[in-house]
């Protein structure tokens, strides 16, 4: 077979040879990714050379990647890819908590805890209590949801990153809603933090004179019978980064006040020294069709 000058002989080709694909859906992702990848490389004129920088990259990102570093999910943040994803697979439904990305530090497997413990196993960082409840979009309450939190020290640090100097385990924890559909937790105050830059992702980063640096948050996942789990973050409210986030992920809606809270009976009741930081942030749940 022969091409043209322009590679278009080639697309079709490569086109072609995706029509007996059996799965129609992987047709469709496969049809459009030759599509717009033959289309890239024609516009941008792509060298060899070009090409071959891009494969090495690629194939850093991938050696990068260990049990407990996603260099690929970083990659695929900072290029704004997971938060449309996100956007895309997203619910429409007014009023349910808005979704955000998953990012680079999820664990399978959280460590189960129980409704009050603190997840901060360090300590020195800020005091806080993070509660709410789980609900379904018409408010109904939603016992024995599953919320998974994890969120990194108050150096910016998540436990996966300092084996030896972090606990396993620290600043994560899987809870359970009481009867209430209630969850309450005590951690301390997120710190912003930079996403690690010392692979690819960071090389990607300093060529396009980017900040690596992610407004303080701590994620969530919350999961429950009937309802569609909703993967998400809060932000500290008047923190830095909120407008520049490196992985895109703020959502004005998810932006929350940890407001200084003065009540000596209620931070007796949730072990903290008063007066505390409080945030208060409800989950709610798309009831699934
Ligand atoms: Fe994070």
């Amino acid at each position: 077979m022969t091409t043209d000058a322009t590679g278009t002989s080639v697309t079709e080709q490569a086109l072609a040879a995706l029509r007996g694909t059996t799965d129609p859906r992987l047709r469709e992702l496969l049809t459009g990714l030759v599509r717009h990848l033959h289309d890239f490389a024609r516009e941008t004129r792509l060298t060899q050379e070009e090409w071959e920088k891009a494969i090495a990259f690629l194939t850093a990102t991938g050696q990068s990647c260990t049990d407990t570093r996603q260099e690929f999910i970083l990659l695929s943040d900072v290029l704004g890819l997971s938060m449309l994803v996100e956007t895309l697979g997203g619910h429409h439904t007014p009023g349910v908590t808005e979704s955000t990305v998953l990012g680079p530090f999820h664990m399978t497997e959280s460590p189960v805890r129980a409704l009050g413990d603190g997840i901060d196993l360090v300590g020195g960082g800020e005091p806080c209590v993070v509660s709410g409840r789980v609900l379904s979009a018409d408010g109904t309450p939603l016992p024995g949801a599953a919320v998974d939190v994890w969120q990194a020290d108050d150096k910016g640090y998540y436990d996966v990153q300092q084996p030896g100097v972090q606990p396993a385990g620290n600043g994560r924890g899987l809870f359970t809603t009481d009867a209430e559909g209630r969850f309450w937790f005590r951690t301390c105050v997120p710190a912003p933090y930079p996403i690690p830059t010392d692979g690819p992702v960071g090389d990607l980063l300093r060529a396009t004179g980017r900040h690596p640096y992610r407004p303080a948050h701590i994620h969530f996942i919350a999961t429950a019978a009937e309802h569609t789990p909703v993967t998400t973050h809060i932000f500290v409210a008047g923190g830095d980064y909120l407008d520049s986030d490196a992985v895109f992920a703020v959502k004005r809606n998810l932006v929350q006040d940890f407001a200084m809270t003065d009540d000596p009976p209620l931070a007796r009741e949730f072990g903290v020294p008063n007066p505390f930081r409080h945030a208060r942030f409800d989950l709610v749940l798309e009831r699934a069709s």
